[in-house]
């Protein structure tokens, strides 16, 4: 299933003593929700590496690209005919735009860790509030791809996946696929 817009997340202001944790699930919400791929303005290749581990393991194609700078990420993104969003909490209300931006080809979601540079205001397409109260990037960026996507992102084919986890009512059983000599074992 393609999933229009085609969205990726720019994660900007991420402090490698301090982030790693909410930085890493905004990478792996964002994948598991729908999107892409993660740009992360600044450099922190161990969470680069384990949102990539998870991505290669369980199937897919959502890459994190370290180390962009976030300038140069979103004018680029522009100039190939893409669309900024800024996930903040002064922004216009997700219910009021959300329906526009779904026209859009692909767009690139903007969340902050610690204070956003103002220019970040100025650069947006959309500058997109999630109920205009303070909380968490995690849940800004989860309700709008499940308000982009309109609920069609849980349903997702992650293919090529060496572990695939199956709905179970109790417990725990996951697949792991052996693509090189096609053989597949049930772990519970
Ligand atoms: C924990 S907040 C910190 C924001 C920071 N104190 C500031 O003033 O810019 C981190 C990020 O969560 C996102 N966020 C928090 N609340 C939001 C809301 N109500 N709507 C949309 N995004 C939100 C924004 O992307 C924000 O940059």
């Amino acid at each position: 299933m393609n999933l229009k817009p085609v969205s990726y997340i720019l994660r900007i202001g991420h402090r490698p003593e301090r982030d790693q944790r909410v930085t890493t699930h905004v990478g792996l919400s964002s994948r598991a929700l729908g999107a892409s791929g993660m740009y992360l303005a600044a450099d922190d290749a161990k969470v680069a590496e384990s949102i990539n581990d998870v991505a290669n393991r369980f199937g897919g194609t959502y890459f994190c690209e370290n180390n962009v700078k976030w300038k140069s990420c979103i004018n680029q993104f522009k100039r190939e005919g893409g669309k900024v969003v800024h996930l903040t909490m002064y922004g216009l209300k997700l219910q009021d735009v959300i329906a526009e931006i779904r026209k859009e080809e692909k767009v690139l979601i903007v969340v902050g860790a610690e204070k956003v540079p103002g220019d970040m205001y100025g650069m947006a397409d959309y500058n997109v509030a999630v109920a205009n109260q303070p909380h968490s990037e995690i849940s800004a960026l989860a309700l709008c791809l499940d308000h982009l996507y309109e609920g069609r992102e849980l349903d997702l084919d992650f293919p090529n996946a060496e572990l695939e986890v199956l709905p179970t009512k109790v417990g725990k059983t996951t697949i792991k696929h052996d693509h090189e000599h096609e053989t597949d074992s049930e772990i519970t």
